[in-house]
């Protein structure tokens, strides 16, 4: 493999980032209510959590997605079709769903090589390690960065037809406002007939999503507090974390499970590297993470208004989850 780090995310830029976590946390909780970015979660500690969470049985997004492609995977090939194709996939995680994809593309003798673009160089390290022991001729970049940083990183280091990944319902983490934007700066970073494969979780029985987001083992109520930790470590602050409770809950209004941070008493909280106290006052939350939920007419409006043409949805067999492969349209000149 060979590793790029973005800018911002070098050693030597490491202050700036850094820069950049404080300023978010001023912002987020100076205002009410309270909020931290959900991409803060994925220090290396939070991504070994993140795979945790998919082993887990309460966590059926995982399952259905791997359902979804070991039933369709032939098909989901034989509709990329033959020529030279670049894969990216953003927000790569720990691979174990792409692997699926990835050893079907190489059955059928498809000529590809794989870009992984994620914030967390753990789940680029995570990936690779599975990727060399499972394809060891695959030719594999892996890119620490944002998405928008490694979709200009593509598009200036990488020519000819692309296919992107967007997998785990990760767009769910983006309002729709932000998800129709975000849609559009891929669309743009790509050329006509390029692909995009992406996952998105379904609308459904409530009590399965209050689950999911609430695991018996509390590994996800784990990965929310290590963004205390998180803050704790690299900011200098002083979260106890004993007096905070986690609360995941369903919004129907906004169609969105979230995730927060509940403060169970009055307190103060100083962050060092703001040199600031922070006031909670009893039963106060920190929000966290918002994860989306869609009914189909949702996503095919997504791709109308954005330039993708839907090619096909694939389903899992109780309809929890699908993966939708989108291609995109532009106007050609002089036709
Ligand atoms: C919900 S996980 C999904 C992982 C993987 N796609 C899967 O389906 O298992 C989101 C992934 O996106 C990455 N991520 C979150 N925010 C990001 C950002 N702004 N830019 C790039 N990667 C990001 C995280 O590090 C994490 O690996």
């Amino acid at each position: 493999m060979s590793v790029k780090i973005l800018n911002s995310f070098n050693v030597q830029d490491q202050g700036k980032a850094k820069e950049q976590f404080a300023l978010d946390v001023l912002k987020g909780l100076s205002t009410k209510p309270k909020e931290i970015p959900s991409k803060y979660f994925y220090d290396d500690e939070g991504s070994r959590l993140f795979s945790q969470i998919m082993e887990s049985e309460d966590y059926y997004l995982t399952d259905c997605e791997i359902e979804v492609f070991e039933k369709n995977k032939k098909d989901i090939a034989q509709k990329i079709g033959h020529s030279n194709i670049n894969i990216i996939e953003l927000g790569a995680g720990d691979g174990r769903k792409t692997k699926i994809l990835i050893d079907q593309f190489l059955k059928e003798n498809l000529s590809f090589k794989y870009t992984s673009i994620d914030i967390s160089k753990e789940a680029i390290v995570q990936i690779d390690r599975l990727f060399k022991e499972e394809f060891p001729a695959l030719e594999h970049t892996g890119v620490v960065g944002e998405y928008t940083g490694g979709l200009d990183w593509v598009s200036d280091n990488q020519s000819g037809r692309k296919l992107v990944l967007f997998l785990g319902s990760t767009i769910g983490n983006f309002d729709r406002p932000n998800a129709l934007v975000f849609l559009r700066v891929l669309w743009k970073h790509l050329n006509n007939d390029d692909l995009l494969l992406i996952g998105f979780d379904l609308k459904k029985e409530i009590d399965l999503m209050l689950l999911a987001y609430n695991d018996r083992e509390g590994i996800t109520k784990k990965f929310n507090f290590n963004l205390l930790t998180r803050m704790n470590n690299e900011l200098g602050a002083n979260f106890d974390l004993k007096n905070f409770m986690h609360f995941g809950t369903y919004n129907p209004n906004v169609g969105a499970m979230e995730s927060f941070i509940i403060s169970t008493c009055a307190q103060e909280v100083y962050v060092g590297e703001l040199e600031k106290t922070f006031k909670f006052k009893a039963f106060e939350p920190i929000h966290l993470e918002y994860s989306h939920k869609y009914l189909i007419s949702d996503i095919e409006s997504f791709a109308m208004e954005t330039g993708f043409e839907v090619l096909n949805h694939y389903f899992d067999s109780n309809h929890f989850y699908t993966n939708s492969l989108w291609r995109v349209k532009k106007e050609m000149p002089n036709g």
